[in-house]
Order: C-alpha cells, then structure tokens, then sequence
C-alpha cells in the first residue's frame, strides 16, 4: 500500500500534457493505478488524474456519483487513455474543487453531457456517456492530463471562493450550487 504524495498548484507537473500509455499492462502502469486508488480513497476525493501524483501517464481515476450523491464506497472507474467528446450544446456552471487546490472553490461551465471512450485497467475498451456530475468529473480530469487546471476555466476571476467563504460567494451569485453539491476533485469534507 502506497499512499503517493499529491502534487500542489505551482508545481510545473500540472502545466504538463501527459503521454498516452502504451502498454496498460504494463508493472509501471499498474502499480501508478494500484497506488492512485489508494491516494484518492485517503484522501476523500471524487477523481484524480496521474499528473496529480507527479506521473506524465495519461491515467485517471474517477469516482461515479448516483442519483443524488456520490457513492463513496464505489471503486472508482480506472480509465487509460481517455478521450472525450462533448454530447450537445448544453453546458452547466457548478463549483469545483480540485485536490492540487487545497480549500478553494471556483465556478466553472462544463459539458452537461459527453462521449467516453477509454482503456480500463486490463486493457478493455470503455465507450460510454456520462452526464452532470460524473461528466464534470470527467472533464475536470482529462483537463488534468492536458495540463489544464480549474482556475483556467473559471466563469470569472472573481467567482473563486475559499471554502469558508463559499456560501457567502454562492448566495452572492444566487448559485445553488453548493451544498450537497461536491464537485470533481475534491469532497466538500475533504479539506484539501
Ligand atoms: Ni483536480
């Protein structure tokens, strides 16, 4: 079991696109997968891509809300080499959080619905369409492996908001978007 350290905003790794994986059965490969489950289980979150943990794979984990809220003793979905493809024109604008952003929140526009095709951790071939949540989970991760952050997608430099403050900006914004509401990557109780 190992926990990898988790990469903070300022490090060059989150600025750097990640290569695709050749051989996902490959030892690297699968002890990268074994150990980022262990590190977004520990630490509460609702996704986690491999730059996150200072790996240049294109490797993200993401965990599948249900209906209402995020199962958190689901496994999360280990998905290779993904690729998304916007379904529609609708967008949705919630707040997110993000592991490498500890205690920060901002409003961001997402796909409301898109395509996924991917490799899941044996090698298999995923294709399928994710929706609300899980579908800005989605998006917040592959923007991840494209060196892409949040904070570049932001409705507005001025809708980021520490957690503390989140309501107070949220009822500001007339957002509703906040409690019950986790958004990719971070828990709202995650504290980071
Ligand atoms: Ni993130």
């Amino acid at each position: 079991m190992t926990l990898r350290k988790i990469a903070l905003l300022g490090h060059p790794v989150l600025l750097e696109p990640a290569r695709p994986v050749a051989d996902p059965a490959d030892a690297e490969v699968r002890a990268l997968v074994r150990d980022m489950a262990e590190t977004l289980a520990d630490a509460r979150g609702l996704g986690l891509a491999a730059p996150q943990v200072y790996s240049g794979l294109r490797v993200l984990l993401a965990l599948e809300p249900g209906e209402d809220e995020v199962d958190r003793m689901a496994e999360p979905l280990v998905l290779i080499n993904p690729v998304l493809t916007p379904l529609g024109d609708r967008r949705e604008t919630a707040f997110e959080g993000c592991l490498s952003i500890p205690g920060l929140r901002g409003l961001v526009p997402r796909h409301h619905s898109v395509g996924l095709t991917a490799i899941d951790a044996e090698g298999r071939p995923v294709e399928r369409e994710a929706k609300g949540l899980f579908a800005r989970i989605l998006q917040h991760e592959v923007d991840h492996l494209d060196g892409v952050l949040y904070l570049d997608r932001l409705t507005s430099p001025r809708h980021l908001a520490f957690d503390s403050e989140l309501a107070r900006l949220s009822a500001h914004l007339d957002e509703p978007a906040v409690a019950g509401r986790p958004a990719a990557d971070a828990r709202p109780r995650s504290g980071s």
